[in-house]
Formats: C-alpha cells, structure tokens, sequence
C-alpha cells in the first residue's frame, strides 16, 4: 500500500462526516476494491440521491396525491413548500428565515432577479455589468433582461469588475464559483465595492451552495439565485432558490408576476397586488414532487453544519491535488483551480489537450467527473459522500489514464 493511500485510510478514520456517505445510494461495494470503480465526482453537476427520498416520493405520490388529493395542497403543506424549503435553505447561505422562495429554475430567477435590480435603481445607471466567464445561461439571460430594460449588457471579469464600476453601473450580476476553473470569487469585497458605486449586487450561488459559507446577510447581498440539484443533492431538475435582502422586499418589481406571488392568490382579482415578503418571487404552481425530493434531501443538513463541510472539502481538495502531482507526469495535466484556499471551490479542474478522450476512459474505469470544452477536467467533491479512500484511487486511475 502506498503513503498516500494510508494516508488515506487514516484521513478517512479521522473524518467526522463519514458515517453520513451511508445515506447515499453509492456503489459501495467498491469501497475496498483495490481496482477504482464507482467513485462519483460529479456532484458539482449532480449530487447523488439520498436513501431517504425514494420512500419519500412514494408517500408524496400514492398518500398526498393518490389519497388526500387536492386537500394536500393544504393537509400536506403544497402551498407552502417554496418558503417553508427556503427557509430550510436560508441557513445555508447564512440568510435569516423570510427571504428566500424555491421554485423554477436557475434560468429563471437569474431572469427575475436581474431584472428586479435594475427596475430597483435610479434610471440614469444604464448599465449592467455580467461575469464575462460567467456558465452560459446567466449571460444569455443578462443580454435578454439587459434588451427588455432598455440598458446596455457589458461584459467584464470578475477581476475587471472594480475598475468597470460607475455612475452607469445598475447591476452586476456574477458567479460565486466560476463553473469551469472552480475558482471562489471574493463575494464580501466585490459586494462592497458594487454597493459603494451605487448599484446592486445579484450573484450566482449555483457551485458554492451546499459547499462552503456563503454569508449572504452579513455581506449585505441584494439579490442571489442558486441551484439545489448540486451540493444540496435535490434531484435532477430540483427547483432553484431566489433570495431577496428583506429591505428590499417591498422594491421588488417582479417581471413574472404570476399569481403565486399575488398578495390573495385565490381571490382572483384582475389586478396584479404582490405579496409581502419573498413570496413575491414565487411565479406559478410549484413543481411539488420535485420539491418535495429537495425537502427530503436537506434533512441530512440538521446534522452537518457548512463549516464542516468546507473543511472536508479543502482537505479532499488538498489531497486530490497532491495526489495528482504525486502520480501524474509533471506538466501532463495543468490545475486551473487556485490553489488558494481562499480562491477555491469545492472542485479541481485539470486542464490536459485530450481532456475529452481522458474523461471517457476515466468514466469507462468508472471515476466520473466531466469534460468541459475544449480541454478541462472537472472533478466534483462533495464532502458529505466522496471519501479520501475515492479521492486517492481516483487520482491513481487518473495518472494510468494519462499514462
Ligand atoms: C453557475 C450556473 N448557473 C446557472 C446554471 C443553470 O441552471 P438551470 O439549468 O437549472 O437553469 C448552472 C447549471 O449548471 C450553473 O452551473
């Protein structure tokens, strides 16, 4: 057996949020194989499912649905779900309850929220400013919101974002971890630099929720969406959340005002009144067999807290990189992922010409991360299910691979 994969064992005994990888379905029997098989990391993409949700579902659809059938939308607390779930979120993302709603997608709310910003500030800052490195969708959607609001769309990098910012600047919308690199952007100082020139701050929470602190009350977000089917394992197409700053609640100008977020939904009035609250970013009847997936998926969150979860992701982190340069060729593979604590996400990005045919026979050895274009790796570590034992086989497989 080789240091590192003693190393291992011991990292693994020594690791208080083991005993919770056995709430997930994973292809345990590999645990101790000396081959590498079934090692999962691609929870940056997808978590994995949690034992409790199937029986879950099938109380939601054979009791509340096939049962109780529409009395569940009270009896089984339907209506409720987007902010009681929210609320189950909040604590995530360091937000106190009353200000974040689930539902829709990550699409969408990057669309509301943005748009609620700068119907938010004075009509003078014609400018929004967008993460020019930013996952695709958040840029398709910032020209669109940027085309309907009658203000220009202006692409920058995060490192940019300072020196851009001015009297024009309405909003800014970025990405806490950049998808790709897995770089952590400095969400406190970049809020305050955003606020100090006037306009509001809309961020992206996709890869870091569920993953490390996020603190947005104490840093004084505006506005911020996120994704639940990553590090909150919520299910394929698991609803996304929309936080709303309690202050700025009643400036809320949705630009989806369905009649979910409507101050009496059931009084069916022809004109539009908005609920109080977060409410307000609610659209449509909510997807409640997803949703309720997701609520099963966060109970495991009553037993972890995010500061242990991102100490065990910078240890995986750590050592996956280690690992690497202890087996791969130098200069064969190149990590785009800071170094830095402070600068990094909950995955390593590897950067490799044949990046593509690499990540194929990997998932053919059964260690799946993903391949994003033309030439990046990207293995995912969520610290509530990989182990150190995984961390180490993977890096191994990896440098054979290589070879
Ligand atoms: C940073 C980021 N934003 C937005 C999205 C898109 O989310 P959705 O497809 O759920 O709208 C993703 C999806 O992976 C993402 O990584």
């Amino acid at each position: 057996m080789s240091e590192l994969s003693l190393r291992a064992k011991k990292l693994d005994a020594a690791d208080e949020l083991a005993p919770l990888r056995s709430r997930f379905v994973l292809d345990n029997a590999s645990d101790h194989a000396a081959d590498a098989a079934g090692i999962y990391l691609d929870g940056n993409s997808l978590g994995a499912l949690q034992a409790n949700v199937p029986g879950r579902i099938e109380d939601v659809v054979r009791r509340q649905w096939g049962e109780l059938r529409i009395r569940s939308w009270d009896e089984s607390g339907w209506w409720t779900a987007p902010e009681r779930i929210g609320d189950r979120i909040a604590p995530l993302v360091g937000a106190a309850p009353g200000q974040i709603v689930v539902g829709d997608s990550t699409s969408v709310n990057v669309f509301k929220a943005l748009v609620a910003a700068v119907r938010m500030v004075d009509p003078t800052r014609d400018e929004i400013l967008v993460d020019a490195t930013t996952f695709p969708t958040d840029g398709y959607i910032a020209e669109s919101a940027a085309r309907l609001t009658g203000r220009t769309l202006r692409p920058v990098t995060p490192a940019e974002v300072p020196a851009a910012l001015g009297e024009r600047t309405a909003a800014v919308l970025l990405n806490h971890v950049d998808y790709r690199s897995g770089r952590l952007h400095d969400l406190p100082s970049l809020t305050a630099a955003i606020h100090a020139s006037g306009a509001l701050a809309v961020w992206d929470l996709c890869h870091s929720v569920g993953a490390l602190p996020v603190g947005l009350d104490e840093h004084g977000v505006d506005l911020a969406v996120g994704c639940t089917y990553k590090y909150l394992n919520g299910g394929p197409g698991a609803p996304a959340f929309l936080y709303v700053r309690r202050d700025l609640q009643d400036r809320f100008d949705s630009p989806l005002p369905g009649w979910n977020s409507h101050a009496e939904p059931f009084g069916m009035s022809q004109s539009y009144d908005p609920a109080p609250g977060a409410l307000r970013g609610r659209v449509g009847t909510p997807d409640i067999l997803s949703m309720l997936a997701l609520e099963a998926a966060l109970e495991i969150w009553d037993e972890v807290s995010v500061a242990a979860v991102r100490a065990k992701s910078l240890a995986l982190t750590d050592f996956f990189l280690e690992c690497v340069a202890a087996y791969t060729e130098p200069g064969r593979v190149t990590s785009v992922t800071p170094e830095l604590h402070e600068e990094r996400g909950s995955q390593i990005a590897l950067r490799c010409p044949d990046a593509g045919d690499v990540m194929k026979q990997l998932i053919d050895r059964g260690v799946v991360g993903d391949f994003r274009n033309p030439d990046v790796l990207r293995f995912g570590f969520s610290p509530l299910y990989v182990s150190f034992a995984e961390t180490e086989r993977a890096a191994r497989v990896l440098a054979e691979v290589l070879g």
